[in-house]
């Protein structure tokens, strides 16, 4: 009777015992389950869209965090954009007739002809700078030099002849035509495409010394115009170290009117005036628009640029 009743108590607290495990058990699934499901919806809402409740708890979650990523990423583009842009006081509209680009790849304007003013030795310049040119040479002399203009505005006729010349004796050297025409071209510009057509340059040598060549390198002349040319607004055009942009040997002697500020600039940071344009004058004026201000400046009307090649 007893071992009955004993059994039967085992038996009550067995059974209580399995469903209290099974219930266990069920709610342990249960929490696991759920823990899942939100860890994987929050990943969707956050990925992708989310409900409105995401949403809203992502914004309280990081109040602060999208005002301070967009404020630093506008100073750091405020900083980039700032390092990009030119200072404008780097740049002198008002001297944009003096700025237009004349090289291998850029032709004067068709119909380019400026007013030009004798300066010395037969040899004349754009009236609009010769003052400039003048007083340069005179504080020259006053220093101790003897500089001398050897080459100054040169008619397009001129400088076919210059080109064709120096072409015919690379030629009689040896060299083919098209070899003698390249060769020719590192010095001496392509017609159409001289600045000395322009008026605005001129190559300045020494009254003991009138050759066109690298015997100016080491002139003392050269030296003073190198280092005092800037302050007339004179650059020196093709400066060593630039003929990868400028398309042109060294030359010590081709100074090039640009104006007072872009000379200073030019000297200031050793830009050649390809590199001044892209820095200071493109960001706001195309190379284009610099030929027409200066055709306008001329009375001129702009139709294209002169062909390289006549
Ligand atoms: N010597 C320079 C490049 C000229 O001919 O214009
Ligand atoms: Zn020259």
């Amino acid at each position: 009777m007893r071992q009955n009743r004993f059994d039967t108590l085992l038996k009550i607290v067995l059974v209580v015992g399995i469903i209290l495990i099974i219930i266990l058990g069920g709610y342990i699934l249960f929490q696991i389950h759920t823990e899942r499901s939100t860890a994987r919806d929050g990943a969707v809402e956050t990925g992708v869209s989310g409900s409105s409740e995401s949403s809203e708890s992502v914004e309280k979650t990081v109040p602060e965090a999208p005002e301070n990523i967009v404020a630093e990423a506008s100073s750091s583009t405020a900083v980039s954009t700032e390092s990009a842009q030119p200072d404008p006081s780097k740049y002198d509209t008002s001297d944009n007739w003096a700025l237009i680009l004349v090289n291998s790849s850029h032709p004067y304007p068709n119909g380019y002809t400026v007013p030009v003013t004798m300066v010395e030795n037969g040899q004349a310049t754009d009236s609009r700078c010769a003052a400039h040119m003048q007083q340069m040479l005179e504080d020259c002399r006053a220093a101790g030099y003897d500089p001398l203009v050897v080459s100054g505005y040169r008619t397009h006729s001129q400088q076919i002849q210059d080109f064709d010349s120096m072409t015919g004796m690379y030629v009689s050297e040896g060299y083919s035509e098209e070899d003698a025409r390249a060769k020719t071209a590192e010095s001496v510009a392509l017609p159409g495409t001289s600045e000395h057509e322009t008026a605005l340059a001129a190559d300045i040598g020494c009254e003991h010394n009138t050759a066109i060549d690298s015997s100016q390198d080491g002139e003392a002349v050269q030296k003073w115009l190198h280092e005092n040319c800037w302050k007339y607004g004179y650059a020196l055009r093709y400066p060593a170290g630039k003929q990868r942009i400028t398309k042109i040997v060294y030359e010590s002697w081709h100074y090039r009117y640009v104006g007072m500020t872009a000379a200073k600039v030019m000297y200031d940071e050793n830009l050649c005036l390809e590199e001044y344009l892209e820095k200071y004058v493109e960001p706001f004026t195309s190379l284009e628009d610099l030929d027409r201000q200066a055709m306008k400046t001329l009375g001129l009307s702009y139709t294209g640029s002169a062909l390289a090649e006549s």
